[in-house]
């Protein structure tokens, strides 16, 4: 049997590498100059820190999509499948609750989910997230908004629009889900398999449906922005001024519902066009309550994550490359069996600050040459008995055709003057 990968995990092959490393770097700028601090959770914690938080009609529970395991000590341990309840864990149990708010933090990894694998939607995939802990103001949402907003816009991609919307307060969301309970309730019969068991454990998400029996029935009901009390109203329109005077494109979606159960208030989402039917780059919006649900003091917070490879795929599809990989600056060709192992030695030397790379046995002029101009180096250093005698590295510049000794100790400065300055000055 040949071994595989497993089903919805894939390889990040050396190729995929600078676009990845491109937008964590952009997320990771765009952050930290707004005061945004790192924190890594471990991947896999105690299951009741998802089962708590997620909320007991979330997809993740509903479609059994944890993957969830007994370990030697009977534990029950669950990879992450998001990170904001480790997050919050961590932050109650490190004490983050006594700095001064608004706390915020942004986490990177993997993140795992036993979902059917199609275009965009995997089993193992990776995620940036934030989360804004401490402050109920719609400051804050704004912020985490247009902070996402700025990520995604500096990666490369155009003509993003924020999807915005309200789940309201509990008890406006309780009075939604009664009032669809009802109204659905009856019409039960026009309503596909998914929608009716959703019904049954969350009505709200029925307005999330693409079957198009579903559309006609949704299309006469009510939304849940028609449900919002005064407060929330008031949060809701707080957030939509600040957006709207920082420049952030938005439209207000009167339906947005997200797959976990503990939003309140705030829900917003970005999609792409052209990358299939997965297309939420992001999705996110306030929980307050939910750090108390897992054992802190009461404590507003609001958040969102991003799928890395939705957003990488979203910006191949935008023609958007990678910044240029540094190219070696020298590759070393030993032209003796002597020499192998003298520019193994320099190359060590020189890496401090340069990448070098060389042959590992010896090689002629011609293949010497050719092998470092597909490393891409700017220079070839040849070492073989003539360049020993005389303690010199015979050098061509592979991008002017150039040639030159310089002594083994005249390199390292040489190479440093040369690559800084531009091509067309160095000639
Ligand atoms: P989520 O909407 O479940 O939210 O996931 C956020 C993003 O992760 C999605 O918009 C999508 O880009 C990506 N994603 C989700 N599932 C998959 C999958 N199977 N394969 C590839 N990408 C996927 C959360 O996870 C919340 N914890 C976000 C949040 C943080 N809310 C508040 N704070």
């Amino acid at each position: 049997m040949k071994l595989r990968a497993v089903k919805g995990t894939f390889d990040i092959l050396p190729e995929d590498q600078r676009l990845r490393r491109h937008v964590l770097s952009t997320a990771e700028r765009v952050l930290e100059h707004a005061g945004v601090l790192e924190l890594t959770p471990p991947i896999f914690e105690h299951t009741e820190v998802f089962t708590k938080s997620v909320g007991a009609s979330s997809d993740l529970v509903v479609q059994h999509e944890m993957y969830t395991f007994t370990d030697r000590g009977e534990r029950s341990l669950t990879l992450r499948p998001e990170f904001t309840a480790g997050v919050l864990r961590a932050y109650i149990e490190n004490g983050l609750i006594v700095w001064p708010t608004p706390v915020k933090l942004w986490s990177y990894g993997p993140i795992f989910r036993a979902e059917n694998p199609q275009r965009g939607r995997f089993r193992q995939f990776h995620q940036v997230n934030c989360e804004f802990l401490g402050l109920d103001t719609p400051l804050l949402d704004a912020e985490a908004i247009a902070l996402l907003y700025t990520v995604l816009s500096a990666c490369g991609l155009e003509g993003l629009t924020v999807r915005l919307g309200s789940v309201g307060d509990p008890e406006d969301a309780a009075a939604y889900n009664a009032y669809l309970r009802r109204e659905l309730g009856a019409r039960q019969s026009e309503l596909s398999e998914t929608s009716r068991e959703r019904l049954r454990l969350n009505p709200m998400r029925v307005l999330d449906s693409k079957d198009a029996g579903d559309q006609a029935v949704i299309a006469t009901l009510k939304r849940p922005l028609d449900f919002l009390n005064p407060d929330a109203r008031a949060h809701f329109e707080g957030v939509q001024a600040f957006l709207t005077t920082w420049g952030i494109p938005f439209e207000v979606d009167d339906s947005i519902v997200r797959g976990l159960d503990y939003y309140r208030r705030t829900a917003f989402e970005i999609h792409a066009a052209g990358i299939g039917a997965q297309s939420a780059l992001c999705g996110g919006g306030r929980y307050d309550g939910l750090v108390a649900a897992l054992g802190g003091p009461e404590t507003p917070g609001v958040g969102w994550a991003f799928g890395l490879e939705r957003v990488l795929d979203a910006l191949r599809e935008a023609g958007v490359r990678a910044p240029e990989a540094a190219r070696p600056a020298l590759f070393l060709v030993p032209m003796d069996d002597e020499a192998v192992a003298e520019v193994a030695a320099l190359a060590f030397r020189l890496r401090q600050n340069l990448t070098v790379l060389h042959a590992y046995a010896k090689r002629n002029l011609g293949k010497g040459f050719k092998e470092a101009e597909r490393a891409g180096a700017r220079f070839a250093g040849l070492r073989g008995a003539r360049e020993r005698e005389r303690g010199v590295y015979a050098l061509k510049d592979l991008a002017t055709g150039e040639q030159l000794e310089l002594p083994e100790g005249e390199l390292a400065g040489f190479l440093h003057e040369r690559l800084e300055r531009p091509l067309a000055s160095s000639l």
